[in-house]
């Protein structure tokens, strides 16, 4: 184990309580020692209530035994309640010199269980030439807080942003471009507050409208995809045009959000396109893609539709174009293969659901994806307006982002500024860009994945609650605690007794790795949310009962050093979720 990892009170319990149920009981060796967090006393084990039956004894006697062989150990008092549930109270000598532990960490003492895996995360990903809406928010923030949670837990994260940058849309969108050369939509040609994706973004509505309405513009656009597909270089040349002017605008949507993102991690669709040809011929070579109504398609052998028909995936379409399921065939096969990747994870909303478990059933058939690699599909849910719809502009539009953050940093501008009044105003917009931001990602992170969440400005940048800006007050808070103690190095006394209050913020702490394992397996960052809502408040209790400054050596010490672990846990936490922690607010 790498010196800065430490073992959480949680861990060494458990692997006690283990240790006793095979001394008690050797038959019984690897047993789960069921040890959780508890009300009673700092651990409970209810392992001798699930292992009883399996040693023809009850509950309560095979509880007694286990407490009698961990009597004596180095974890404290045992105490047996109830039917048969262990309580484990920790002495405070250890509770500090975990704390101790963790602050000469580098790494609070969290350690790297995701070490080995090779990662590819698939995020983002909006499409070109049309503009990012808020579900691309979503899973833009989402995919930056895994990126950065699997990496810090030692994953060799390969972020990959799969633009939506091929398809027959751009034969109309360059036709009309040859036809209607007049039309502004490059980022130099646009006045003031148009970005140049929603310029295109009319471009993409008036070529819709045109190919709708004329169908001689629809054949002429569709012999323009051909034109593209084939590489005919001015068709070419336009469509690399259109890509870089709308990756431009993607750009400053990330820079705003300061996410992980760079240009190396885009590799979109049409990078797939020299690898169709081959990814087909093993499908068909090996009978899984086969012809159906004059179009390629491989039939699920797992999931039916409507009238109990099996849902094909579109290999080929009946008029020999390539489209969404090809490039994710082909996609697919390249991180297992080519990237060599034993994780892959497609951050989309949930609609895309069957898509992925087509998808992966595919391959699984194909051979790439074996018992070695995970395949998970990590879908959220919708966005929805005041009015519990989808979220939309009035005129229902898709609301431009950039407005949207604009408008929540304005809104944490007046909160902070009237919390705060004597910031000078450089400051003031420096923590408003923050705190806004910091807030939009927090509404996002903080609620369950896969439900729809309401996008409420005024609660998102409110001090009360499970809200960003509430962290990152908590952690400005502790920091001038600090500053006021002129920032000493933690220095520990052991033999000083532990208060309630301390006690509970001190297993709190101990317990941050332990979340973000969960945080890891599951893919669920508000799970880190919860925890780090939790740690506030178990702070702010503590704060209440614990007077830190006034205290008297060592406690004040002791006291001081819990102040600075709990600030540098926030800090962390906020860090792994994209979000900024100011000195102050
Ligand atoms: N561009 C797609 C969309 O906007 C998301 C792509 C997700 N990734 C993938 N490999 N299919 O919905």
């Amino acid at each position: 184990m790498n010196s800065h990892v430490v073992l959480p009170l949680l861990g060494q319990v458990a692997d006690a309580v283990s240790e006793a149920i095979e001394r008690a009981r050797p038959e019984l060796a690897g047993s789960d020692p069921v040890v959780r967090r508890s009300e009673h006393a700092d651990f409970q084990s209810n392992a001798a209530l699930a292992l009883a039956k399996r040693v023809g004894a009850k509950p309560r006697e095979l509880a007694t035994q286990v407490a009698a062989a961990l009597d004596g150990g180095p974890l404290g008092a045992v105490e047996l309640s109830g039917p048969g549930f262990l309580n484990l109270t920790v002495p405070d000598r250890a509770v500090w010199g975990q704390v101790s532990a963790r602050l000469a960490s580098s790494r609070l003492g969290v350690d790297t269980p995701e070490e080995g895996r090779r990662t590819v995360l698939d995020y983002s990903a909006p499409n070109i030439a049309k503009e990012m809406h808020v579900g691309h928010l979503r899973t833009t923030i989402i995919g930056d807080s895994l990126a950065r949670v699997l990496g810090f837990l030692g994953a060799e994260v390969i972020r990959q942003n799969h633009l939506g940058d091929w398809g027959t849309q751009f034969g109309m969108l360059i036709q009309y471009l040859d036809e209607h050369p007049e039309t502004a939509w490059h980022h130099d040609e646009l006045s003031g507050d148009t970005s140049a994706v929603s310029a295109l973004d009319e471009l993409y509505k008036a070529a819709r409208k045109e190919f709708d309405a004329d169908p001689a513009f629809a054949d002429r656009a569709r012999s323009r995809v051909v034109a593209l597909q084939s590489g005919d270089p001015a068709t070419l040349a336009k469509w690399k045009e259109i890509v870089a002017e709308s990756e431009k605008a993607f750009r400053d949507i990330y820079d705003r959000l300061g996410v992980l993102l760079t240009p190396e991690d885009s590799v979109g669709e049409s990078f797939y396109n020299s690898l169709l040809g081959d990814t087909i011929t093993e499908l068909v070579d090996a009978g899984i893609a086969v012809e159906s109504d004059e179009a390629l398609v491989v039939f699920s052998e797992e999931v039916t539709g409507a009238e109990g028909n099996p849902v094909p995936l579109m290999v080929r379409k009946r008029d020999g174009g390539y489209g969404y399921d090809t490039t994710d065939l082909a996609t697919i096969r390249y991180r297992i293969h080519d990237l060599k990747a034993n994780r892959l994870l497609y951050v989309t909303d949930s609609r895309q659901a069957l898509h992925f478990r087509l998808i992966f059933e595919a391959a699984r058939r194909a051979g790439w994806l074996t018992d070695t690699v995970a395949a998970e599909h990590v879908p959220f849910g919708t966005v929805l307006g005041p009015d519990g719809r989808p979220f939309k502009t009035r005129a229902g539009g898709t609301v431009r982002l950039m407005a949207l953050l604009d408008d929540a940093v304005a809104r944490a501008r007046a909160v902070v500024a009237e919390k705060n009044p004597g910031l000078d105003p450089a400051e003031l917009d420096r923590i408003a860009e923050q705190a806004g931001i910091g807030a939009v990602k927090y509404a996002d992170l903080s609620t369950s994945r896969v439900k729809d969440y309401t996008f409420d400005l005024d609660r998102m940048v409110s001090f009360t609650g499970n809200t960003g800006v509430y962290l990152q007050y908590a952690h400005a808070r502790i920091r001038s605690i600090l500053r006021n103690a002129g920032d000493p190095e933690s220095e520990i006394d052991p033999a000083v007794p532990l208060e309630p209050a301390e006690r509970a913020l001190a297993l709190e702490l101990d317990a941050y790795g332990t979340t973000l394992a969960e945080v890891g397996d599951a893919l669920e960052p508000h799970r880190l949310c919860g925890y780090l809502y939790d740690l506030a408040r178990d702070f702010t209790t503590f704060y209440e009962a614990c007077p830190v400054l006034k205290a008297e050596e060592p406690v004040r010490g002791n006291r001081l050093a819990l102040c600075t672990l709990a600030a540098r846990t926030l800090k962390h936490g906020l860090g792994l979720l994209g979000i900024a922690a100011p000195e102050r607010m």
